[in-house]
């Protein structure tokens, strides 16, 4: 493991313990690795030399998970046997509906048990912790904005992510008479990251007032107060304004630029190629590929996961893995039906039949 105790980068003084303090504060973390960021150049040397195999070794990973399974009821959610997430790089983690991405978050960052498996982050076991304990060492996910916290003024909301994510502790973590000083210093950084997020004019709103980017923007936000050294995001653009798609996507590259490690689930293969520096992807619980995200196309078992049993002519992909002819009007058609169910708010996995396209795909010439 190489040392990553390189000099600080000034980022995050809130969240140091204050010389006075009696005692850290128990909701941001009392001590945190000093997070160093990684040129363009320097993630293209660390996957250059990746083999594009499910499981591949990484130069530095952060996150290694063994033999991790989950079962519902008969159904093998996720079933992987090896992933390394690299530390420092974007990684997009795609796959059907269905295919277990969701599961594994869940399973990885405490909020669902598995049935069977091992995996840590820096070399430390999480297994049997809870999300606020996994949230302390230093990896969170983002969770939607429910009823209940929609309720809740959209300061309130950042602030509960300062508990490790743990709402029914949310009042009591606050009472002034047990932490006024923490209470303090809990609010000044969650108003730095409605700054970051610009929703600060929000603060004093019901969260349940924001659009859908903006809740996005809030979860996010909410996701960055304990610190975090990796950040798990679950479909951070579904049911966003295409307007305000390009401002979250900033914000993800800009959490890498400063050393934050992301993983992400995302849809769109636009948005995949943008801002990956590398793809893992699942079907049916496992994991059947990894690749450069340029190279997605020449994978024959990614090939089949998205386009299976719709496709009774070659697949074409150029050289840079976009589908070409035929097969971009395939892949067009499939993010339609994909679109249209999220717009209507249902299911992905009713997806059963594609609807003709709303666009006229048919005419176009292919070199999308
Ligand atoms: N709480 C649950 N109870 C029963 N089945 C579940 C539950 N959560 C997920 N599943 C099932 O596990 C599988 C994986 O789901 P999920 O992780 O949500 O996939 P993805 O996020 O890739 O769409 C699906 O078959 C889904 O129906
Ligand atoms: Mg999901």
């Amino acid at each position: 493991m190489p040392d990553h105790a390189t000099p600080p980068t000034g980022r995050h003084s809130a969240a140091e313990p204050t010389p006075d303090a009696p005692s850290p504060a128990p909701a941001i973390r009392a001590t945190r690795r000093d997070l160093t960021a990684l040129s363009a150049p320097e993630r293209a040397r660390l996957f250059a030399d990746v083999p594009a195999d499910p499981g591949s070794a990484k130069p530095d990973p952060i996150i290694v998970v063994d033999s991790i399974s989950r079962t519902f009821g008969g159904i093998k959610a996720v079933q992987v046997d090896h992933l390394e997430v690299q530390r420092g790089a974007i990684t997009g983690l795609i796959g059907p509906n269905g295919a277990g991405k969701t599961t594994f978050f869940n399973l990885i960052t405490g909020f669902d048990k598995p049935d069977s498996g091992t995996w840590s982050l820096n070399g430390a076991s999480l297994g049997r912790m809870v999300p606020h304990q996994v949230a302390r060492r230093g990896m969170v996910r983002t969770f939607q904005l429910t009823k209940a916290l929609a309720k809740l003024t959209v300061l309130d909301n950042v602030k509960l992510g300062a508990t490790g994510q743990r709402g029914e502790h949310f009042l009591a973590a606050l009472a002034p008479w047990t932490w006024r000083k923490q209470e303090a210093e809990i609010t000044e950084r969650a108003h730095e990251l409605l700054r970051r997020f610009k929703l600060d004019a929000k603060a004093d709103d019901f969260a349940g007032s924001l659009s859908g980017g903006q809740r996005k923007l809030l979860e996010m936000a909410r996701a960055l107060m304990t610190d975090p050294e990796i950040v798990m995001l679950d479909e951070p653009m579904a049911g966003v304004n295409p307007a305000l798609t390009q401002s979250l996507l900033e914000h993800i590259k800009s959490l890498r630029d400063e050393g934050v490690t992301v993983v992400f689930v995302e849809h769109d293969m636009d948005v995949i190629r943008d801002i990956s520096d590398w793809v893992v992807v699942m079907a049916q619980g496992q994991i059947i590929a990894e690749s450069l995200p340029d190279r997605l196309g020449d994978n024959d078992a990614v090939v089949d996961a998205y386009l299976g049993g719709h496709h009774d002519q070659p697949l074409e992909f150029d050289d840079r893995g976009r589908p070409v002819g035929a097969t971009a009007v395939l892949a067009e058609k499939v993010e339609a039906a994909i679109e249209a169910t999220l717009e209507e708010g249902g299911d992905l996995s009713e997806v059963t039949e594609l609807p003709d396209t709303r666009r006229a795909t048919d005419e176009k010439d292919g070199t999308r």
